[in-house]
């Protein structure tokens, strides 16, 4: 058989050393077993991929992904999330055993165990089938740990409405801020109520003060120290012209909201 033509670098983790010479065998010496890395094997898996991709963006297409607005520090009530393919690591965070006095487990040794796994990849089964049903402890591993990040990652997801979420921290467009930030009530709204009724006066953990606030100055000024429902008592604290400021501003950004 002729050798040295072309490429014939075959390395297989499977094959240990004693069992062949150092020197492996060409893979014209397997016919029907084997195939050249170039440009057999590479093309089906460049084929393979470019359908994934053609796929994959034919998705992203028809159902773009809901981009949120730019991190707010000053929204209390946001809860951030971590992007979708870490998901299932966020997840495994909020069971007992990997949480609380047990968070390295969690973080650090579960996870380091999971994609640790991966290195003892040329050591299981390494016989030369190449059918899973030749390799079941390999495969075994791998069904476990893609059923376990596919379990996590549909907990952690499930609940969440995420369209209602892109909603609400959607991106602010600039210059279409309906608040006057020199206004002298600005200040006192920023430090006591901005946390949950939003830097638009949009809501967040509170309701949302414009589009239907009902109230009048001396019931803003009310429900600013003595709270309302669900809202604790003392969220001002300043002087009684301050007051009057914060009530007037919230006031004045409705009448600005409305027009
Ligand atoms: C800790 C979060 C929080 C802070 C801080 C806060 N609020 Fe509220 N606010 C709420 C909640 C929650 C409600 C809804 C109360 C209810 O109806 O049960 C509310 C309701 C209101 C309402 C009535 C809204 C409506 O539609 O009936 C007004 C007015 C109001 N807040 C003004 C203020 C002002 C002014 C400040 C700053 C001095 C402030 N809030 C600070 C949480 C907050």
């Amino acid at each position: 058989m002729h050798k040295g033509k072309g490429m014939k670098f075959v390395g297989d983790s499977r094959i240990t050393a004693e069992r062949t010479s150092k020197v492996p065998k060409d893979y014209s010496e397997y016919p029907g077993r084997t195939e050249a890395f170039w440009p057999n094997f590479l093309l089906k898996e460049w084929l393979a991929g470019a359908v994934f991709l053609v796929g994959f963006l034919c998705l992203v297409l028809a159902h773009p992904s809901p981009l949120e607005g730019m991190a707010d520090p000053t929204d209390a009530a946001y809860i951030p999330l971590p992007d979708w393919y870490f998901l299932f690591l966020y997840e495994l965070l909020k069971y007992q055993f990997a949480s609380g006095n047990w968070i390295i487990l969690g973080i650090l040794v579960i996870p380091g165990i999971g994609f640790g796994a991966l290195f003892l990849a040329p050591f299981l089964d390494n016989g030369p089938g190449r059918r899973p049903r030749h390799r079941p402890i390999a495969v075994g591993m791998m069904l476990l740990g893609l059923a376990s990040v596919i379990w996590l990652t549909y907990t952690s997801a499930a609940p969440v409405d995420w369209e209602e979420r892109a909603e609400q921290n959607k991106p602010i467009p600039p210059g279409e801020s309906i608040v006057d930030e020199s206004h002298p009530g600005f200040a006192a709204y920023e430090t006591s109520c901005l946390s949950c009724h939003g830097g638009e006066l949009e809501g967040g953990a509170g309701p949302a003060l414009v589009g239907g606030n009902e109230h009048t100055k001396e019931e803003i000024m009310d429900i600013a120290v003595n709270g309302i429902g669900s809202m604790p008592a003392d969220q001002f604290q300043g002087t009684d012209e301050e007051l009057e400021q914060l009530a007037d501003f919230i006031i004045e950004t409705n009448e600005a909201a409305a027009e």
